[in-house]
């Protein structure tokens, strides 16, 4: 097996095992992260490896022992149970962490001994009533309206604020963890319901926990109002300014854009753009903003290429009706037509005095030695025009809703909007169109998923057999046109939408 390209490992995200580095091919081991944590499994895994132990990342049908720490055997039972939807059979032996550890002492699997086994009652002790929830959230239906906003909304602050540090692999834990409750079917009321749900891990957990009990977190509202994490939203919040950035910034004692004007920093032009919209980018666009700029954009690709095609993306595509900023995706059926469509849009867009600010970066997919392969940070290589769009206000802009303009804006008739516009070959239309629907979790679930369980590689530009195609520049016609079927299905039961 060829394998999948090293990429960042978060700490709940392993790479998959080469074959190789295995001397007991009868032995596949599964360890529970479920109580022991994912750090301490990660090192578990890593020593298992080091001795040339088989340890998969995740459960299936081949796992022969599966090993945890802390855990009864029905919990570990109906753990299984719920990853797979199906009954466990016997076939795999269910043991506490002493084997495991044994067999790290003997540098090979010991003999399985009745001292080793977990107790699995019989069926009718196990808690059937807990709801069963698959592990990837690309296998589950998110809806964007569901019942548990109390408690999502406090792990998406934690998730934002490790972001705040650079600490991704913490960051996804909480919005794995957030995304688990959003799909369930009704209100939390209690920790029993949680039992045996995948991705709630012990810090998500305290958190639930203080908020069935108390109303509230103490460690999420504290967090809230803490200057660092309301400085470094206001400054992340600009246009042009990562976390570094931002984080270097607040540690110079500056707190707020207007701080950056005060002490005269040196801004890029994309942050002078971030500081001189900043209001008005911060405030949210509707779907009804969306659809004007959709419409005008569309008016002027038809203009320049006729035949061209133009897709809403991003949260609008799932249905949200507010949104950051709003995405394209832009496409000809002429292959190789669509390479001269950026620069006449964009010429279009400011002949008409519509772009406050733009920037365009090429198409690289095909530059790079490696290509095409998986990007570096899962950032796709389509030519991408990051824009500031000015979109006129009309009667129905200034509000139905009666919400009146920005001070900022409250002079002029137009408001700023941020505008993602993306250009992709038709071959690689539908890749694309399922890499720019988001959300960002369900793609980072998604292609986890197909790594790990599938054994492919998927990016917005194509899915590739990582078993069986060894030039990755080949891509079987078939595979394609199977599998984007595949993944468009899923995507769109992920959305509600079937
Ligand atoms: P957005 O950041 O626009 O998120 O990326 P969103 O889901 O539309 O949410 P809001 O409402 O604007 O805040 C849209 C999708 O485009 C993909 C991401 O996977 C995301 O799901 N994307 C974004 C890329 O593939 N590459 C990028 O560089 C940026
Ligand atoms: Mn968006």
């Amino acid at each position: 097996m060829i394998p999948l390209k090293r990429r960042k490992v978060t700490l709940s995200e392993t790479v998959e095992q080469p074959k190789q580095t295995c001397k007991f091919p009868h032995v596949c081991v599964f360890i529970l992260e479920r109580k022991m944590g994912s750090s301490r499994r990660a090192f578990l895994t890593r020593l298992g490896r080091s001795k040339g132990f088989l340890i998969t990342d995740t459960y299936s049908l081949s796992v022969t022992h599966v090993v945890s720490e802390n855990n009864s055997g029905d919990e570990v039972q109906t753990w299984l149970e719920h990853q797979t939807a199906r009954d466990v059979s016997s076939s795999e032996h269910l043991l506490d962490i002493t084997w495991f550890t044994e067999s790290m002492e003997a540098r090979q699997p010991v003999p399985v001994e009745d001292r080793h086994r977990l107790k699995v009652s019989t069926k009718q002790n196990v808690n059937v009533n807990t709801i069963q929830m698959k592990s990837y959230a690309c296998q589950r239906r998110t809806p964007l309206k569901h019942h548990n906003s109390h408690l999502t909304d406090a792990l998406e602050l934690l998730a934002e604020n490790a972001g705040y540090s650079e600490n991704e692999g913490r960051s996804v834990a909480f919005r794995r963890a957030a995304s688990v409750l959003k799909a369930l079917p009704h209100r939390v009321q209690t920790m029993d319901e949680l039992k045996c749900l995948p991705c709630l891990g012990d810090h998500s957990q305290r958190v639930i926990k203080e908020i069935l009990e108390d109303g509230t977190s103490r460690e999420v509202e504290s967090m809230r109002q803490s200057e660092q994490f309301q400085a470094m939203k206001a400054l992340t919040g600009i246009f042009g300014v990562g976390v570094r950035t931002a984080d270097r910034w607040f540690r110079e004692g500056l707190r707020c854009p207007s701080d950056l004007i005060r002490t005269g920093q040196q801004l890029n032009r994309e942050q002078q753009a971030g500081v001189q919209y900043y209001d008005e980018l911060n405030k949210p666009v509707t779907k009804h903003e969306a659809d004007l700029i959709g419409h005008i954009v569309k008016e002027g690709v038809g203009a320049v290429l006729p035949g061209a095609e133009i897709q809403l993306m991003g949260g609008f595509r799932r249905g949200k009706e507010l949104g950051h900023d709003v995405d394209f995706l832009i496409t000809h059926p002429e292959e190789g037509k669509e390479e001269e469509l950026m620069p006449k849009i964009i010429s279009w867009l400011e002949e008409r005095d519509l772009l406050l600010y733009q920037k365009t970066t090429r198409n690289s997919y095909l530059e790079k030695k490696d290509a095409p392969g998986r990007p570096p940070n899962n950032m796709d290589r389509f030519e991408r025009c990051f824009s500031i769009f000015k979109l006129q206000r009309h009667a129905e802009t200034t509000g139905s809703d009666g919400v009146k303009p920005s001070d900022q804006s409250e002079a002029s008739n137009w408001r700023a909007v941020r505008v993602d516009l993306v250009v992709s070959p038709y071959s690689q239309f539908a890749f694309a169109t399922l890499g720019w629907t988001g959300s960002k979790l369900f793609e980072r679930e998604l292609r986890r998923w197909a790594g790990q369980e599938k054994h492919m590689s998927l990016s917005s530009h194509a899915l590739y057999d990582s078993v069986q195609v060894s030039n990755r520049n080949t891509q079987h016609p078939l595979l394609i046109l199977y599998n984007c079927t595949f993944m468009l299905f899923i995507h769109e039961k992920h959305l509600g939408l079937i």
